[in-house]
């Protein structure tokens, strides 16, 4: 079975890539590499000994994904091509309901073109926006996101909905991750963000490795246990499984709607702990005001996804925290050798 990835050559897309070829489908990577590096599809066939069929271009068009889909016999799509920085996005509102949104267009109106309705959506906690309670659970409302990448997410989710509203024929699954960390154990792919990293975990491998001088610890003055914020870290291995179990039962769903995550929370001093343990030496770090914007706590309740798909996360913080060692100090800068 073929499967197109869209954003295919990014951070969670390698990942899964992996996984997919594994477990027997095929891989078709669709990638604009507006924020990754085709390296990454290499090592992906370096560590699985398969080949990707490899596009370089741009979701938002529609001849070249009419190519694509008369190219290739596709089963499903999984869509992750799309910009992620929440701070960008307050700065180019513009950029990312264009980027985002025309790419979930562009894919959803080719697929039907081409009589292809299986897909599955990178969305995000971020749709929950401030949780009134936790842990979440897919029920709670959506929709009152701060900033424009999480209304893309929002937005996207209520597109796809839409569209399998329209035309049963539609199988849609919308993933809700919660932080993505961690690397492969292989130490050849792993997260590679440009410039100053936004996401604690690669700004903490960056002071680890020297690249970054002291982490800032955006607040200590939280209702959480040291004061610090506290987030659900699922590790990027377990996240790609939770994609191959979601086309496993795509057509079980005409709309369903997962989250993907451990269950636990960890404060960022949990986290600049367990990497100290990791890489073996300490993590500097100054307290510095709240990030306007954070939560105090957000972790999800994952019973959904474990009774339903069968998936559950079962890698360790250490797991997390060892693995992202292992890629960062073999590729300090990461794929920019
Ligand atoms: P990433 O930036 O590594 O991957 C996204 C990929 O999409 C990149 O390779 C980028 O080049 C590509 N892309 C962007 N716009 C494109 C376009 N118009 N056409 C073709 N390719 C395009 O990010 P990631 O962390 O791997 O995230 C993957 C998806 O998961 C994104 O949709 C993101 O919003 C979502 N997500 C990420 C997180 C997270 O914290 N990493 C959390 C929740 C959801
Ligand atoms: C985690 C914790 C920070 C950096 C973001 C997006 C979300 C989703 C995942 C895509 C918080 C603290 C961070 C630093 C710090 N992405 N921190 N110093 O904010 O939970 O989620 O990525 O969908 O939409 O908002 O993740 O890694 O940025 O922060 O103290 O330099 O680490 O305050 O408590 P976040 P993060």
């Amino acid at each position: 079975m073929k499967i197109l990835v869209t954003g295919g050559a990014g951070y969670i897309a390698s990942h899964t890539n992996v996984l997919l070829l594994e477990r027997g489908y095929d891989v078709v990577v669709l990638d604009n590499l507006v924020n990754s590096s085709a390296e990454s599809v290499r090592r992906v066939e370096k560590i699985t000994g398969k080949k990707i069929k490899f596009y370089q271009g741009d979701c938002r068009d529609k001849a070249l994904l009419d190519k694509i889909f008369s190219e290739n016999d596709i089963y499903a799509a999984i869509h992750f091509a799309g910009l992620k920085a929440v701070g960008e996005s307050c700065q180019k509102p513009v950029l990312y309901y264009e980027n985002n949104l025309m790419a979930n267009l562009a894919l959803a109106e080719v697929m039907a073109k081409h009589n292809v309705k299986r897909l599955v959506f990178s969305s995000s906690a971020t749709v929950y926006g401030t949780p009134k309670k936790l842990p979440l659970t897919e029920d709670m409302p959506t929709g009152e996101v701060t900033n424009p990448y999480g209304a893309t997410k929002m937005m996207g989710e209520r597109m796809f909905s839409d569209i399998q509203k329209a035309d049963k024929d539609w199988h849609i699954m919308l993933l809700r991750y919660f932080n993505p960390v961690g690397a492969h154990e292989s130490g050849l792919i792993g997260e590679n963000p440009r410039g100053i990293p936004n996401n604690l975990m690669p700004y903490i491998s960056q002071v680890a490795v020297g690249r970054l001088k002291a982490l800032q610890v955006f607040g200590d003055d939280y209702d959480t246990p040291d004061g610090t914020g506290v987030r659900d870290y699922i590790h990027v291995v377990d996240l790609a499984e939770a994609h191959i179990k979601a086309l496993e039962h795509i057509e079980e769903y005409g709309v369903g709607v997962f989250n993907i995550g451990t269950g636990v929370g960890y404060s960022v001093l949990d986290m600049v702990k367990a990497f100290g343990k990791a890489c073996g030496k300490e993590i500097p770090y100054v307290i510095a005001p709240r990030r306007s914007g954070d939560v105090a706590s957000c972790y999800a309740d994952g019973t959904k996804a474990k009774e339903l798909l069968g998936f559950e996360a079962k890698k360790s913080l250490d797991d997390m925290c060892a693995d992202t060692w292992n890629w960062q100090s073999k590729n300090p800068n990461g794929y920019d050798q």
